[in-house]
């Protein structure tokens, strides 16, 4: 088994920021240790004087070929989690689709085939609830047995994924008496539906439509209405990509009444706004995503959401479809455009730049992109943290390297990038997932099938 020691960084942590030396014993973490109080010998050694020494990214929201609109994500696991470790990330947790009308095993199966053999970096699996009846409500536990402790339920998308309250309280019943966790996706479909066929009507077919019509409030009422079907479940409840301010403060209120109630935002919904939405022909259909971009103004209620603890983690919600194509699909029609955005490589780096920006202070930066998303899903203290005992899933971060995003230089499998020209500083130097190194100063040295699928724990409440 190889030994790693990596020298002369700041580890950061969550909880902590020091100087230490780090010994990586196979693919575990085995000691930390003060600058030079030890004698270790090991095979290789890694100089991080002058960079962080932080854990591998949790990416809990993830989309690798997911169908959609007619057409399939455009990145693979094989691709899309190596663009994950160009970016510092070492997990993620992607969404199994159960196919309507058929047993949530044929959809763990099918993303087990995807998945399994291709991944260069850990992974993990929710499951899409597409139908809940009696006999999806029966497979549940046996799930939960399997590692797949939590489950998407849309409230939007009447016809393809959407569930009705009942189902959703039905699931979140099952889920609290199996240790399951319930995320939604919280915006009214059946509202919103009946202004897209408005809007359509009228003319409005460009794509900053799509953010106006699903509108800030229906994701509000939502986000309540799920949170109050929790309660009577008494159940806990996780609001995948929290993107209005008004979400914001209904999943706030909820936690000052002492609910189990959590919520994550995306780095588009930080750093981009409804006025990319309305870029000039047709540009805009690189941003529709749903929950949609929101006007500027909502991002100061997420940032505020992130350092109080009402939001608890940043998440990509790695939706990526090519605009030549996929995105083009909805020229005339806003409704047609494939929803997601690319942005799995590009998570960590944005959330750096917002601790550079005072957004949010170093430790947070680790805490809402590796430890809470660790913890939420069942991943801790394998994940998310440098421990010993820990998987030795560790990056050397650059906090001083500027780069400047783009899709000439980014490795996701799509034809634009969403943060095109924007210049941050700090970059991913080296990755390490579980001992091996995947990227090597820069350089991708991983391989497809390294990665390994990582059965999970149920959520621990409080955890
Ligand atoms: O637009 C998005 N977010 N696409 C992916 C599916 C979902 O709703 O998360
Ligand atoms: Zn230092
Ligand atoms: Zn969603
Ligand atoms: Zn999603």
């Amino acid at each position: 088994m190889a030994r790693t020691l990596i020298t002369g960084g700041l580890v950061v942590t969550a909880s902590d920021e020091f100087h230490a030396e780090v010994l990586l014993d196979g693919e575990r973490i085995a000691a930390l240790a003060a600058p030079g109080s030890q004698d270790w010998t090991a095979d290789r050694v890694i100089d991080a004087a002058g960079k962080y020494v932080i854990p591998g990214g949790v990416d809990a929201h993830t989309h690798m070929e997911l169908p959609f609109g007619g057409t399939f994500a455009s990145d693979t696991f094989e691709t899309g989690t190596r663009a994950a470790a160009w970016g510092g990330t070492t997990t993620i947790v992607d969404f199994a689709v159960q196919p309507k009308g058929e047993a949530l095993r044929v959809g763990l199966d099918a993303w087990h085939a995807k998945a399994d053999g291709n991944c260069a970096i850990d992974y993990a699996f929710h499951m899409i609830m597409s139908d809940v009846n009696e006999s999806t409500l029966r497979e549940m536990p046996g799930l939960v047995e399997q590692g797949v402790t939590s489950f998407k339920l849309f409230m939007a998308y009447p016809g393809v994924f959407y569930s009705d309250d009942g189902q959703i309280l039905r699931a979140m019943q099952q889920a609290g008496d199996t240790g399951g966790l319930i995320m939604t996706h919280a915006e009214n479909g059946i509202a919103i539906d009946v202004l897209v066929e408005q809007a359509l009507a009228r003319g409005d077919t460009d794509p900053r439509h799509h953010g106006e019509v699903r509108r800030a409030l229906l994701e509000a009422e939502a986000t309540h209405r799920a949170i109050q079907l929790a309660r009577v479940a008494e159940a806990p409840l996780y609001v995948v990509h929290v993107s209005a301010e008004e979400a914001v403060a209904e999943l706030t209120a909820a936690r000052d009444q002492g609910l189990p109630v959590f919520g994550e935002t995306c780095p588009q919904y930080l750093f981009l706004s409804a006025d990319n939405l309305a870029e000039p022909g047709f540009e805009g259909a690189k941003y529709v995503c749903s929950t949609p971009l929101r006007p500027k103004e909502h991002q100061a209620a997420l940032w505020r959401g992130l350092r109080t603890d009402d939001l608890q983690v940043v998440s990509t919600d790695h939706c990526p479809f090519c605009f030549t194509g996929q995105k083009e699909l909805g020229r005339g029609d806003f409704s047609k455009i494939p929803n997601g955005l690319p942005g799995v490589e590009n998570r960590m780096d944005l959330l750096h730049q917002a601790v550079l920006d005072g957004h949010i202070s170093r430790r947070r930066w680790i805490e809402i992109a590796c430890a809470a998303p660790a913890r939420m899903f069942g991943l801790h203290p394998r994940k998310g943290t440098i421990a010993p005992g820990a998987d030795a899933d560790v990056v050397i971060y650059d906090p001083h390297a500027v780069q400047t995003l783009s899709a000439e230089t980014h490795h996701m499998n799509v034809d634009y990038s969403a943060y095109e020209g924007r210049t941050v500083t700090g970059q991913v130097e080296t990755v390490l997932s579980r001992g091996e190194v995947v990227i090597d100063r820069r350089t991708y040295v991983g391989r497809a099938g390294h990665g390994r699928f990582v059965p999970r724990a149920t959520f621990q409440y409080p955890g």
